[in-house]
């Protein structure tokens, strides 16, 4: 993997650059779709392509070693081929899944145990188990194995925390180093800053990852319920000291506001549920602020989503009409509203893009977060 930084802005720590993969190039600041179980949520991959413009999707470890299972993904060459989308894929590791999902866990040094959120059976992720995992599915950038402690956690639980995920770190890097990619191409491993909401220990965590030297480096356990300035304040911290030269990934982040202001702190890459999710309960993210699909508002609003994104769902389908499909619950409705909150949030991160190659990121981003999060 290789990282180019283009400019960065006078006004702010926002960056422009472009991360090489195998499977090809992505543009940064970027927001990767979450596809969980090998599916972006009603959005199949020419869509993804062709209407979203997505460059990298996410997968999960966790999910995807249950369903369909690691034998059917080897028997298939990989993840890429499984679901046929040939461009870049990173996967979570399984780290906050564990802990959001798992039941009955039981976190050791050695690993975690927990019962399956599927059938009950026992699982035993270790270190080195998820790097063999995602191996298997074949992400062109894979997550090393952590612990996202809640919000809030004491600070003796957070230390003990941040220190058994740099362990683990250690033992990720060491199998990650000690094994090779199964498909023919190279893939990478990412670290994840960890340490709570303690400013201590997050300097101690990002200079720890930072020491690691690797290809890119992540920012994890916020966005857990804290409010949006500590997540700022300790982002900012946080991408202080990693180096400059490496794409930073904020971890499930975020609404379109915090994504604008992950970048303006230094955040080259973001992934989050709420585009799909939000969608399927009605709520569009679109260049004029927010809707609610479901108003009454929109039963007779027969003007298109969106006009201001390059996108033919966007520029098709009446508010009128998916409100109509949301009422009844069709199917339909959830693939249009998907799809063109992907593409807003796509197309949020290349205005972002084009402003900071611009020169006039910090103005532009002030502007936007107004209109953006108002609701219509
Ligand atoms: N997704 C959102 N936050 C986190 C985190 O702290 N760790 C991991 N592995 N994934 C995340």
């Amino acid at each position: 993997m290789k990282f180019e930084l283009h400019t960065t802005d006078k006004n702010s720590s926002a960056r422009a650059g472009t991360i090489t993969t195998a499977h090809g190039q992505i543009q940064t600041p970027i927001f990767m779709p979450v596809g969980t179980l090998g599916t972006v949520k009603g959005v199949p991959p020419e869509a993804l392509k062709d209407q979203v413009k997505a460059q990298i999707i996410l997968g999960n470890t966790y999910h995807l070693y249950l369903r369909p299972n690691t034998e059917v993904l080897e028997a298939a060459g990989g993840l890429h081929k499984f679901m046929t989308w040939d461009r870049p894929i990173l996967t979570d590791s399984g780290g906050y899944q564990v802990y959001s999902l798992g039941q009955m866990r039981k976190i050791k040094e050695e690993g975690v145990i927990f019962k399956s959120h599927i059938d009950g059976s026992k699982l035993n992720f270790t270190p080195e188990y998820v790097m063999d995992i995602q191996r298997t599915i074949g992400a062109d950038i894979m997550m090393a194995f952590d612990e996202c402690p809640p919000y809030p956690s004491d600070y003796d639980y957070a230390k003990k925390s941040m220190e058994m995920t740099h362990r683990w770190l250690k033992r990720c890097i060491n199998r990650f180093d000690s094994t090779e990619g199964k498909y023919g191409y190279e893939q990478t491993l990412f670290p994840i800053v960890q340490g709570s909401t303690y400013k201590d220990l997050r300097r101690a965590s990002a200079e720890f990852v930072a020491e690691q030297n690797r290809e890119g480096n992540a920012i994890g356990g916020l966005s857990v319920g804290e409010p949006a300035e500590k997540m700022y304040e300790f982002t900012e911290l946080v991408c202080d000291i990693l180096p400059k030269d490496k794409p930073r990934y904020l971890m499930g982040v975020g609404t379109p506001a915090n994504i604008l202001e992950g970048i303006a702190l230094g955040v080259d890459m973001f992934d989050c549920v709420m585009p799909t999710r939000n969608a399927r309960n009605g709520m569009l993210f679109t260049t004029k602020g927010i809707i609610n699909i479901k108003n009454k508002k929109w039963e007779k609003d027969f003007s298109v989503l969106d006009d201001g994104l390059d996108c033919h769902v966007s520029n098709t389908y009446s508010k009128s009409y998916l409100r109509h499909l949301n009422k009844a619950n069709e199917i339909l409705g959830a693939y249009i509203a998907s799809t063109h909150n992907l593409a807003f949030y796509l197309h949020l991160v290349g205005e972002a893009r084009k402003h900071i190659l611009a020169g006039d990121f910090a103005s532009w981003k002030k502007e936007q977060v107004e209109v953006l999060m108002q609701r219509l």
